[in-house]
């Protein structure tokens, strides 16, 4: 049976994912800031067929409790097979560009809280030479674009980070899965406007739990972000520039 860490557990994508492994028995780890939809959340894992359903609140901006959040899901299931890292804000562009502050502040949440905790799980995955870890990047990092370039360098950062991680863990037989997912329509993104191109959370967060039990390397999902970001990548700088994208 799987015993799995999931930070970021309020993620409207992620608690799709945890529905996937809660029917098949797993046992859960779950780590968010806020108590009582924690617990809401871990009460629906457990009717769903979850055998051991954890908790654990912390704000990710509490980098001095990283490692102690480790030791209390290893302590609670005994042993991790797998861990998925899902929290994150969509910055504001606007308010970044004003503020060195909110920059700041956005590049620490969405990069290197997930990079410190990445740093502490990947020496305990290793230490067992098996597992899966995964996180869920976005497609704006795969290029800088003018209307959200911070939260882009935050998601490009941890795709940098993934790559690297997932060649040094390959050699001990443990999978890194970075996850690209274009627009879902999450609470994150309730203030734009759902176009076309927008998922929906249930089928991100099953294809989530496909990429983990495959152990896949890179995943957009949909898929079809895949060759959208091939062509948005091999756009010339000299006309990227002058898009409004
Ligand atoms: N939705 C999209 O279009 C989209 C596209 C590409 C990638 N993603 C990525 O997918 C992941 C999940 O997002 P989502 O769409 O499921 O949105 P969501 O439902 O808003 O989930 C984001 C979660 O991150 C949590 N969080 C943020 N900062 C935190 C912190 N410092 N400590 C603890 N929890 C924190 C939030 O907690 P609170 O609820 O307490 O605020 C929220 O539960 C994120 O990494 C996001 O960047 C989303």
């Amino acid at each position: 049976m799987t015993n799995i860490l999931i930070i970021g557990a309020a993620s409207a994508i992620a608690q799709e994912t945890a529905k996937c492994f809660a029917s098949d028995g797993a046992h859960l780890f779950l780590v968010a800031r806020n108590g009582e939809r924690l617990e809401a959340i871990a009460a629906d894992l457990r009717v769903r067929g979850a055998q051991q359903v954890e908790t654990f609140v912390l704000d990710l901006m509490q980098f001095d409790r990283h490692q102690e959040l480790f030791e209390a899901a290893i302590a609670a299931l005994g042993t991790l097979d797998m861990l998925l890292i899902a929290h994150g804000t969509l910055s504001n562009q606007q308010q970044c560009q004003r503020s060195v502050e909110e920059t700041l502040h956005e590049l620490n949440n969405n990069a290197l809280s997930v990079i410190s905790l990445l740093t502490i799980g990947a020496n305990y995955f290793e230490q067992r030479r098996k597992g899966c870890i995964a996180v869920i990047g976005s497609v704006a990092g795969d290029r800088g674009r003018p209307s959200n370039y911070v939260y882009g360098t935050a998601k490009a950062a941890l795709n940098a980070f993934l790559q690297g991680l997932r060649a040094r863990m390959a050699k001990v037989g443990v999978a890194v899965v970075t996850i690209k997912p274009g627009f879902v329509a999450t609470p994150m993104t309730a203030s734009i406007r759902q176009g076309l191109l927008f998922a929906q959370a249930r089928p991100v967060g099953e294809g989530i739990y496909k990429a983990m039990q495959q152990r896949r390397d890179v995943v957009y999902l949909p898929w079809f972000w895949q060759p959208i970001m091939l062509i948005v990548r091999s756009i010339p700088e000299s006309i990227f520039k002058r898009l409004s994208l």
